[in-house]
C-alpha cells in the first residue's frame, strides 16, 4: 500500500448553465468522491476542490434564453449544484465559484505575470462579428453547419453531434446566435499562447513521463484513450491559442497592460486557475499554506474530468502552468468518457436526461441507489449507458438481495442467539468457508485484509467499476458463509456452535461498513447506526480495518453491543421505474418545440466477448480485382478479391454506395473464415469490413499503408 501521501484531487468546475445530470456525476464527480473518500480512510492527506464555472458563452447564451442576468444565471445554478453535489454526497473539500474575487484576482495575476515574461504573442486576426449586435461572435455565438457531419446548428467551438473541436471560420454558413444574422469579419487584437512552442516538452511527458530529465509519472498508469487523444493532437500540430475574448461577461484582462480595454480572459485559461483559487479560498478557511498544494513537488495532482476536456486539462493547462513555473503538473487524468440514456446520448437542449436534483427528490433514501448504479456502470474505459430497469434490477439484486440481505441476517441472528451482543470467540475458532473448507476467524480475517488490499489497487489504479464488484464479493462471501454454515439449523442442538461464524460474519459486515463509506457513504452511516458503532469521520478508518485484518484481530470485540437493527434497502417496484420512464419521454415531448431535434440515438457497445472469440476471426488485407452489379438486386456486388492465400467471390451489400467501376484496386479488410452464403445464387466466400460514417454512408477499413493482400490483421 502507497506511503502516507499528500494528493490534491479536482473534479472539472462545472458550468453554471444548466442542472447536474448523471452524465456529469459518472464523468468527473462520483469517481472523484470514492478516490477521495478511499484515500482519506486509508489516512492519507487529500484536499478534493471544485467549483462552480460561471463565465464562457455558456453561460451567456443560457442567461439569454432564460430571460436572466448572467449574474442570476451563475446565482441560480451555483446554489442549486452546491445542495445538488451536497444531497449525494460528494466531499468536497471546497466547492468555489469562478466569479468570486479571489478568483479574478488569481487569474488576473497569472495572466499579468505571464504577460510580463513575455509568455504571449499578440495577434490581430479576422474575427465574426455581428453588426446588428454591436458584437464578436466567439465560440458558442456562433452557429452554422458542421464541416465534417453536416449538423446544421454546430458551434463555433465544437459540433455537438459528432463531437469535432471546431473553429467559427470552418462552419459553413455561419449565423449569429444573438441576432439570427448573417456575421462579417472584422479585425481584433488578442494574446495568444503559443502552444507550438511547448509541444516538444508536452509530447515526451504525455508519452514517457518525464519532465525537465526527471521521471515526473508512470505513463503506463494513464488511460489509453486519454493518452490517445493527446497524441493526435500533437500529430496534428499544436497552435497559437487565443487567451482572451472580446466579451462583456468574464475576468477582465488586467488594465494595467494596453489594449485591455473590453477584453475577458478565454474560459478555458480562468477555469482551470479556478482549482487554484479554490484552494485558496480553502487555505484561507481552514489556515495552512495553498503552496503546500501546488508547489510542493511531495503532492499529487490528479484531475477527474470528462473526455471532452482532455485536451485542455493535458495540454493546455499544463502549458499554462509551466509557462508560468512553479506549479505541479497532474500526475495523471483519469478522464472518463461518456454515459448515455436509455439509447440517445444525454442532452441537456434536448431534454433528455435524469437530473439529480429531481432523482434526490423522488427517490429519498435511495441516493447511494444511484451512486452504485453509476459506479458498476462507469464509462471508464468505453462509453456506458444508463437505464431504469438496470437502475431497478442492480438496486434489487445487489444492493436488497445480496448486500441488505446479508447484513440483516447478520444482525437479526445476532439478536436472536446473543441479545445484540458479540460472542466471545476464541480467534482460533472454526467454521466452513465459501468453497467448504474448513478455516479459522484468523485466518478468514486476512484473507479480508487481501481482499481490502485488492480494492485499494483497483481505487489507485482508477478502476472503480472493479472496485465495487470487489466490495460486493466480500458481501457475497459473506452470504455463502451462513449459507454453508447454516446456522440457523446448528442452534436448535448446539447453541454454542454457532458462536465462529456469528462471530467471522458480524466482523465481515463490520469490515464493510467502512469499506463501503467511499462508495456508498448514506447507507454506511446506516450501517454503523446498525451496528452500534458511532459514525466518526473518516480520517484513517480504512486503514485500520486493514491493519486489525492483517493481523488477525477483531474489528468487533467481544460484548460490544450492537444497536438497533433496520433495513439497509427496500425493493424498488415495478411502478415506480415504469413511472420514470414515462416521465422521461413525455418531459422530452412536452419540450420538443424548444428541443431542436429528438434525442440523438446511439449505439450501444455489443455485449462483452471473450478474447478467443476475437482471434476465431480470420481477418485479412485484400485488393478487389473486379466489380460487377448483381442482376435483380439492388444493394449486391458480386466481387473478385485476391486474398493472398487465393482469389474468391464475395457477394457484398454496397451497390447503393459504390459504382463498381470506381472500386476495382481498392484495398479492403476481408473476414475470410466466414461460413459460404448463397446469395442470388452467387455463393459467398467472405465479407468486407464496412464502417458506417455519421452521415449515413459506407466507408471501406483499410490500412493506413498499402500491404500486399494476404496480412492478417488481429
Ligand atoms: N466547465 C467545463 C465543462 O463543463 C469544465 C471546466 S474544467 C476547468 O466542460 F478546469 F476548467 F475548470
Ligand atoms: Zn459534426
Amino acid at each position: 500500500m502507497g506511503a502516507s501521501k499528500r494528493t490534491l484531487i479536482t473534479s472539472a468546475l462545472p458550468y453554471a448553465n444548466g442542472p447536474l445530470h448523471i452524465g456529469h456525476l459518472a464523468g468527473a464527480y462520483l469517481n472523484a468522491d470514492v478516490y477521495a473518500r478511499w484515500l482519506r480512510g486509508m489516512g492519507e492527506e487529500v484536499l478534493f476542490v471544485c467549483g462552480s464555472d460561471e463565465h464562457g458563452a455558456a453561460i451567456t447564451v443560457r442567461a439569454r434564453k432564460e430571460g436572466l442576468s448572467p449574474q442570476e444565471i451563475v446565482d441560480k445554478y451555483h446554489t442549486l449544484f452546491q445542495s445538488t453535489f451536497q444531497s449525494i454526497g460528494i466531499s468536497f473539500d471546497v466547492y468555489d465559484r469562478t466569479s468570486s474575487p479571489l478568483h479574478h484576482r488569481t487569474s488576473q495575476e497569472f495572466f499579468q505575470k505571464l504577460y510580463e515574461d513575455g509568455q504571449f504573442i499578440e495577434k490581430e486576426s479576422e474575427q465574426y462579428f455581428d453588426e446588428e449586435a454591436n458584437s464578436f461572435l466567439a465560440d458558442r455565438y456562433i452557429i452554422g453547419t458542421c464541416p465534417r457531419c453536416g449538423h446544421t446548428d454546430a458551434y463555433g467551438d465544437q459540433c455537438e453531434k459528432c463531437g469535432s473541436t471546431l473553429s467559427p471560420t470552418e462552419l459553413i454558413d455561419p449565423r449569429s446566435t444573438l441576432s439570427g444574422s448573417k456575421p462579417v469579419m472584422r479585425s481584433t487584437r488578442h494574446w495568444y499562447l503559443p502552444l507550438e512552442n511547448h509541444e516538444e516538452w508536452l509530447r515526451e511527458w504525455i508519452s514517457t513521463g518525464h519532465l525537465d530529465g526527471a521521471v515526473h509519472h508512470d505513463p503506463a498508469s494513464w488511460k489509453n484513450h486519454v493518452i490517445g487523444q493527446c497524441k493526435s493532437w500533437l500529430d496534428a500540430g499544436l497552435q497559437p491559442r487565443a487567451m482572451t475574448r472580446d466579451l462583456d461577461w468574464g475576468v477582465d484582462v488586467p488594465p494595467a497592460i494596453p489594449g485591455a480595454e473590453g477584453k475577458k480572459l478565454y474560459v478555458w485559461m480562468d477555469a482551470p486557475i479556478g482549482y487554484i483559487s479554490a484552494t485558496r479560498k480553502w487555505a484561507e478557511e481552514n489556515g495552512g499554506e495553498w503552496t503546500r498544494w501546488w508547489q510542493d513537488e511531495e503532492t499529487d495532482l490528479i484531475h477527474f474530468i470528462g473526455k471532452d476536456n482532455i485536451v485542455f486539462h493535458c495540454l493546455i493547462f499544463p502549458a499554462i502552468l509551466k509557462a508560468h513555473g512553479g506549479y505541479n503538473l497532474p500526475v495523471n487524468v483519469p478522464a472518463n468518457q461518456f454515459m448515455n440514456l436509455e439509447g440517445n446520448k444525454i442532452s441537456t437542449s434536448r431534454n433528455w436526461a435524469v437530473w439529480v436534483d429531481e432523482f434526490v427528490r423522488d427517490f429519498p433514501g435511495l441516493e447511494d441507489s444511484l451512486r452504485y448504479n453509476m459506479i458498476r456502470n462507469m464509462p471508464e474505459q468505453r462509453d456506458s449507458e444508463f437505464t431504469w430497469k438496470n437502475f431497478q434490477e442492480t438496486h434489487n439484486s445487489e444492493l436488497v438481495n445480496n448486500l441488505a440481505n446479508f447484513v440483516n441476517r447478520v444482525l437479526v441472528l445476532t439478536g436472536k442467539y446473543f441479545q445484540g451482543q458479540v460472542p466471545a470467540v476464541a480467534l482460533t475458532a472454526g467454521f466452513v468457508d465459501p468453497e467448504g473448507q474448513p478455516t479459522t476467524i484468523d485466518h478468514w480475517m486476512k484473507h479480508l485484509a487481501s481482499q481490502v488490499q485488492a480494492i485499494d489497487s483497483a481505487i489507485r489504479g482508477f478502476s472503480f467499476r472493479e472496485a465495487m464488484q470487489l466490495v460486493m464479493e466480500v458481501s457475497s462471501a459473506g452470504n455463502q458463509i451462513l449459507q454453508i454454515n447454516e446456522p440457523w439449523k446448528v442452534f436448535k442442538s448446539d447453541p454454542k456452535g454457532v458462536e465462529p461464524v456469528m462471530f467471522i460474519s458480524l466482523q465481515i459486515v463490520a469490515v464493510l461498513s467502512r469499506v463501503l463509506r467511499p462508495f456508498l457513504p448514506f447507507s454506511a452511516d446506516r450501517l454503523d447506526a446498525f451496528l452500534g458503532c458511532p459514525t466518526e469521520g473518516e480520517q484513517g478508518r480504512i486503514e485500520e480495518v486493514v491493519k486489525a485484518c492483517s493481523q488477525g484481530r477483531a474489528i468487533l470485540v467481544a460484548g460490544h453491543q450492537i444497536g438497533t437493527v433496520g433495513h439497509l434497502f427496500d425493493r424498488i417496484s415495478d411502478e415506480v421505474i415504469d413511472d420514470q420512464i414515462a416521465r422521461l419521454h413525455a418531459t422530452r415531448e412536452s419540450s420538443s418545440a424548444k428541443a431542436d431535434e429528438g434525442p440523438v440515438a446511439v449505439e450501444p457497445v455489443k455485449g462483452e466477448i471473450q478474447y478467443e472469440q476475437f482471434a476465431g476471426l480470420d481477418i485479412r488485407t485484400g485488393t478487389i480485382l473486379s466489380a460487377e452489379k448483381v442482376p435483380k438486386a439492388d444493394r449486391l456486388l458480386k466481387l473478385e478479391v485476391d486474398l493472398g492465400i487465393d482469389q474468391r467471390t464475395i457477394v457484398s451489400g454496397i451497390a447503393e454506395h459504390f459504382q463498381p467501376e470506381a472500386i476495382v484496386g481498392q484495398q479492403v479488410l476481408v473476414l475470410a473464415n466466414l461460413a459460404p452464403r448463397k446469395l442470388k445464387g452467387i455463393t459467398s466466400q467472405g465479407m468486407i469490413l464496412m464502417a458506417s460514417g455519421p452521415d449515413g454512408k459506407l466507408y471501406f477499413v483499410r490500412p493506413g499503408e498499402s500491404l500486399s493482400p494476404g496480412c492478417i490483421v488481429s
